[in-house]
């Protein structure tokens, strides 16, 4: 079979926008606005930011005249002394009007009870030296949601280093950073010696942080084994088992609070997150900072049943993770996938005694993009 070649065509001018054949052999419409807006000329190659202006054309930009000028698409603009070359190549990519390719778009790998052992692991001092480990890192948190840090430096600042190595640490209304240990007046049932149902943290933020750090400095207690389960793969689970359920959780929003003397934070969340495909991505839930639910009562007839049975599924042997946090680990996760919890402890058998951060995911996939691409700009 004979592989051709498409002619080169010359482009057809049209009134709004012109047709240009593409390595397909098929003609694609272009828009006349969005080609003048996207000249790479509208570029400034040092800010790598759009400097052209397209709200102060003096009229609809429209080509005068246009060729195919080796491989590239040449335009003159009518009323402009202004010429444009776009590399054919780069056409092609924007043809289908499908959003630009992602390197952090990775497929999520569902993870269940039995993954301790395979949990990604890394080296923190590795992480400091080496941007190929952190890349890796991020992988792992994009794909499985959870990994361990190993060796961190027992102090303050080894947590806020760490951190920053994939975003800024992102203050919540508790501050930058928060201490779990038990508290004489505690505030939150994280700060008590109780066990902790499995939740995901400040979900009465608007947005809540997307990447959480536990810090492990001292763990000398009987107990408080730490529970974490891959809300990914209850969710996609509870989408085959019970898809009125999912319905109803992934698409109607619930009422969650943090209230007390100087704060009143409130939001409305879906239990159930998707992302851009449909897939899921997460999950809000929190039995201590659920609001009471103000959907109309012949509603929650529905709701309250599905809501209940995916939360008793959160909490099945098979998608239970536990272990024991060791001093000089941190675990660090998506506060918006993974749900944590922790079994009870006795206060007086030991020290208990953890520090956690913040970060967003969209700062880390920025990380991650600027790792493992070469971008649009790079030089
Ligand atoms: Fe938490």
């Amino acid at each position: 079979m004979n592989v051709m070649t498409p002619p080169v065509s010359t482009p057809s001018l049209k009134e709004k926008g012109l047709d240009i054949i593409l390595s397909d052999g098929s003609p694609h419409y272009f828009n006349y606005f969005w080609l003048r807006d996207n000249c790479p000329a509208s570029f400034n190659a040092d800010t790598r930011e759009r400097s052209f202006d397209i709200f102060h054309l003096d009229a609809a930009p429209r080509a005068a005249n246009a060729k195919i000028d080796g491989d590239a698409l040449e335009i003159v603009w009518e009323g402009e002394d202004h010429v444009t070359r776009f590399p054919l190549s780069w056409l092609e990519s924007y043809k289908e009007a499908t959003p630009r390719p992602d390197p952090s778009d990775l497929p999520r790998q569902a993870w269940y009870s039995d993954h301790y052992p395979d949990v990604p692991r890394f080296s923190q001092p590795e992480l400091m030296a080496d941007p190929a480990a952190r890349t890796r890192w991020i992988e792992a948190m994009l794909v499985k949601g959870f990994v361990i840090l190993t060796d961190m430096p027992d102090s303050d600042a080894g947590l806020t280093e760490t951190a920053s190595l994939i975003g800024q640490v992102r203050p919540t209304f508790f501050g930058d950073y928060f201490d779990v240990r038990t508290h004489i007046n505690p505030t939150n049932t994280a700060y008590t010696a109780a066990a902790l149902e499995l939740h995901t943290d400040t979900p009465a933020e608007e947005h809540a942080p997307g990447v959480q750090f536990l810090h492990c400095r001292v763990n000398s207690v009987q107990g408080g084994e730490s529970l974490y389960a891959d809300g990914v793969a209850v969710a996609n689970d509870f989408r085959h088992r019970d898809p009125e359920g999912f319905k109803l959780l992934s698409e109607i929003a619930i009422p969650f609070y943090c209230e007390h003397d100087d704060y009143d934070m409130r939001s409305r969340q879906t239990v159930i997150e998707l992302d851009q495909h449909g897939e899921v991505s997460g999950l809000t839930i929190s039995q201590h900072m659920l609001d009471i639910i103000d959907l109309p009562q012949d509603l929650l007839d529905s709701y309250y049943p599905a809501f209940c049975r995916f939360g008793r599924m959160l909490q099945e042997d098979k998608y239970m993770m536990r272990f024991l946090m060791k001093a000089g680990e941190c675990m660090v996760f998506d506060n918006h996938r993974i749900v944590h919890g922790r079994a009870a402890y006795s206060a007086t058998s030991g020290d208990r005694y953890l520090r956690g951060c913040y970060t967003d995911r969209a700062e880390m996939r920025s990380t991650y993009r600027a790792l493992v691409s070469e971008g649009r700009f790079k030089r």
